[in-house]
């Protein structure tokens, strides 16, 4: 039987793997430009250091972690998340004891097991970021207008910015009373009310009608928030008004991760479907001391990349270069093969994209793989033009084709192509 990839796990290869890696850079290149250094964490953790850190309350610790003992008995579990993981290596080698906010970013597959669908997968990718120390409303603003950017560089237009405030430690427990209370007095299903004992939020965003049309007059955390949250919510708003980055109130936003307080936000796309959330975060004051660290706030996000790359699918964008190569060399003779590895390696040391037909082809059929490369240029070189010191430098584009000397060759297609 022949072999499958795990189902769930998306892959990419050649030619749209172009455009998934252009829109992991584009999702990243912002944070590079703010001042955020690049972390490669684990794949796998101590399983309590995610139960600890995303909440057992959560679908993603409860039910979809992917966790296995190691050969010592140690119960490990592959990444659902980056943020815990992040927290865990700024507590562990000390990275808060320098100068605050310490700022970090990150790319890689994550793991959950989710039933699979158009844009749910079992591995994702994400590109992430954590501002870590400092609980200035004007951090809060920046990371949110990073993800804004790295979307809009990519042309995404179809998304929204969902945008809410879910308090802190000090008004959250009142706010949490007082809608439990209210949903006491609902008719609703014993399931339900289970939810609602566990986490009372997390039925605010329940999906179905007979249920939404239950919630018209729940309250709602940003009318209830003290006087602190209410004011660091309006300075981000303020600077994110300031940026240019427009947003949707989202009162009734509940993250499906335990940590979040104070500015929590999501990025919505219109063109996905079911799944279409295509990235989010917010502040987490209380992760760092939960951990083991200081009491020190955060805030981050995650972007997904496998859906970012959907979202541009759905929009027409073409993102990315999906050539392999700028030049084909094509050798049609022992001689000019010779020459043409020679010359192949002289063109990239220059930084000129090369591939050559190996295999020593015939002219037509190695004329077909220059046009499947997608290289701008073929070089054709035959015995007879090493002797005459001349190659043929054919635009696959124009079609036109001219003879130029061999010694010309190297300055003429950097300056075409560089
Ligand atoms: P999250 O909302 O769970 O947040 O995931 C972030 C993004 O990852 C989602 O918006 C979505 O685009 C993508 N994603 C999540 N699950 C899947 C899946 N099964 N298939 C495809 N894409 C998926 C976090 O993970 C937080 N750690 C973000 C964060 C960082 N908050 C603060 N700092």
């Amino acid at each position: 039987m022949a072999f499958q990839a795990p189902k769930g796990v998306p892959e990419y290869f050649p030619p749209d793997s172009a455009a998934f890696l252009a829109v992991r850079d584009a999702l990243s290149a912002p944070a590079r430009r703010a001042g955020y250094g690049y972390i490669e964490l684990p794949v796998f953790e101590e399983t309590a250091l995610f139960v600890r850190g995303v909440g057992e309350s959560t679908d993603v610790v409860s039910k979809e972690m992917y966790t296995f003992d190691d050969r010592g008995g140690r119960s490990l579990t592959l990444r659902p998340e980056g943020t815990a993981g992040v927290v865990r290596a700024v507590i562990e080698h000390g990275l808060d004891r320098g100068q605050l906010p310490v700022k970090l970013w990150y790319a890689g597959p994550f793991f959950r097991a989710e039933r699979p669908q158009h844009g749910r997968y079992r591995q994702l990718q994400q590109v992430g970021v954590e501002a870590i120390g400092l609980d200035d409303p004007a951090l809060d603003a920046e990371v949110v207008q990073l993800a804004d950017a790295g979307y809009r560089s990519l042309g995404l237009t179809g998304y929204r910015l969902e945008l809410t405030s879910l308090g802190d430690a000090a008004c959250r427990p009142a706010y949490r009373a007082l809608l439990l209370d209210f949903l006491g007095r609902l008719d609703l299903d014993e399931a339900t009310r289970q939810r609602a004992q566990l986490n009372p939020l997390r039925v605010l965003d329940d999906k179905r009608p007979e249920v939404q049309a239950l919630l018209g007059d729940a309250p709602l955390m940003v009318d209830h928030l003290c006087s602190a949250c209410a004011a660091h919510y309006d300075e981000v708003r303020r600077h994110l008004a300031a940026l240019g980055v427009a947003w949707t109130e989202a009162p009734r936003m509940v993250r499906g991760l335990d940590y979040y307080t104070r500015t929590t936000f999501e990025f919505v796309h219109d063109g996905l479907g079911a799944q279409s959330g295509i990235g989010g975060g917010g502040r987490y004051d209380g992760l760092m001391s939960s951990l083991g660290g200081q009491s020190l706030s955060g805030i981050g996000f995650g972007l997904g990349t496998d859906r970012t790359y959907l979202a541009c699918l759905a929009e027409g964008l073409s993102v990315g270069d999906a050539a392999r190569c700028d030049v084909f060399l094509v050798p049609l003779g022992g001689g000019a093969k010779d020459a043409v590895v020679v010359l192949a390696g002289q063109l990239r040391s220059a930084g000129v994209r090369v591939d050559i037909a190996y295999g020593d082809r015939a002219l037509k059929g190695a004329m077909k793989g220059a046009d499947r490369s997608g290289a701008s240029y073929a070089v054709v070189l035959g015995d007879r033009d090493l002797d005459a010191g001349e190659a043929q430098l054919k635009d696959l584009r124009t079609h036109e084709q001219d003879a130029v000397p061999l010694i010309d060759l190297l300055d003429l297609l950097k300056g075409k192509l560089l």
